[in-house]
């Protein structure tokens, strides 16, 4: 379903706001507002280095003036789905259409980049019925589960439901993490065996045995 297509186009109401590419110079209003509704699991917990790494997943919505009053996100799993994340809008800019706006510049991005399978958890699923989500089994959406579910502390006691707008993805590209070897350098024995302990060069330097011989 094209974005322009959605039945939410009628629900934006026209409004000062401009919705435009996130710069990081939002990420701190993005941090604040994003963590101000994450206590009580209303959003997914962002930290500003993760919201700095990310930016360019984000849209800002603005006030005429240049007021930030909201922010979402388009993370790219790959060309079988994309997932909405981080919508909220300031509470005193709620209900103008801003919200509305986020999405849709969301979704049409989605379709740029040629991603069909758009998913979300959420909360609050009958806001998002109108932008053509509909609710979805969680276990279709393995990517979701392995890059958030599997480390939130809410795993076992999670209110929110998945969404997805599209088809189903049929594939996934993310899996379990298995715990990585240590990725240490591996010195060989005979290399060691090269390596003694030179006095003269302070207490404890390790020197390479050729370099002892003057
Ligand atoms: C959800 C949210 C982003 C919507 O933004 P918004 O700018 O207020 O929404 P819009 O102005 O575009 O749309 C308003 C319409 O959506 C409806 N709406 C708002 N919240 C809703 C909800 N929780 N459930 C159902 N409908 C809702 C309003 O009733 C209004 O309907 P109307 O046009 O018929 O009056 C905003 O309410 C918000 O920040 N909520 C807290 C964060 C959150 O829950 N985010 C979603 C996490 S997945």
């Amino acid at each position: 379903m094209a974005a322009s297509e959605s039945t939410a186009s009628t629900r934006v109401r026209a409004g000062g706001a401009v919705v435009r590419k996130a710069r990081l110079q939002d990420a701190v209003n993005i941090f604040e507002l994003v963590n101000s509704l994450s206590g009580d699991g209303t959003l997914l917990r962002r930290s500003y280095a993760d919201i700095c790494e990310n930016v360019r997943d984000f849209a800002v919505a603005e006030s005429e003036s240049g007021i930030f009053l909201g922010c979402g996100a388009l993370h790219l799993y790959g060309p079988h789905l994309a997932e909405v994340r981080s919508i909220v809008v300031k509470p005193e800019a709620k209900g103008q259409g801003a919200g509305g706006r986020i999405l849709l510049a969301l979704l049409e991005e989605a379709e740029e980049q040629g991603v069909a399978s758009v998913c979300m958890f959420t909360r609050i699923p009958d806001y998002f019925f109108h932008f053509g989500f509909r609710l979805a089994d969680r276990t279709t959406l393995p990517d979701k589960i392995y890059k958030d579910c599997q480390a939130c502390p809410r795993l076992y006691a999670c209110d929110e439901v998945a969404m997805v707008r599209g088809p189903l993805p049929r594939i996934a590209v993310l899996g379990p993490t298995r715990i990585a070897q240590p990725e240490l350098v591996k010195l060989q024995v005979g290399h060691i065996a090269h390596l003694v302990e030179d006095e003269s060069e302070g207490a404890g330097a390790i020197v390479p045995k050729g370099s002892t011989e003057r």
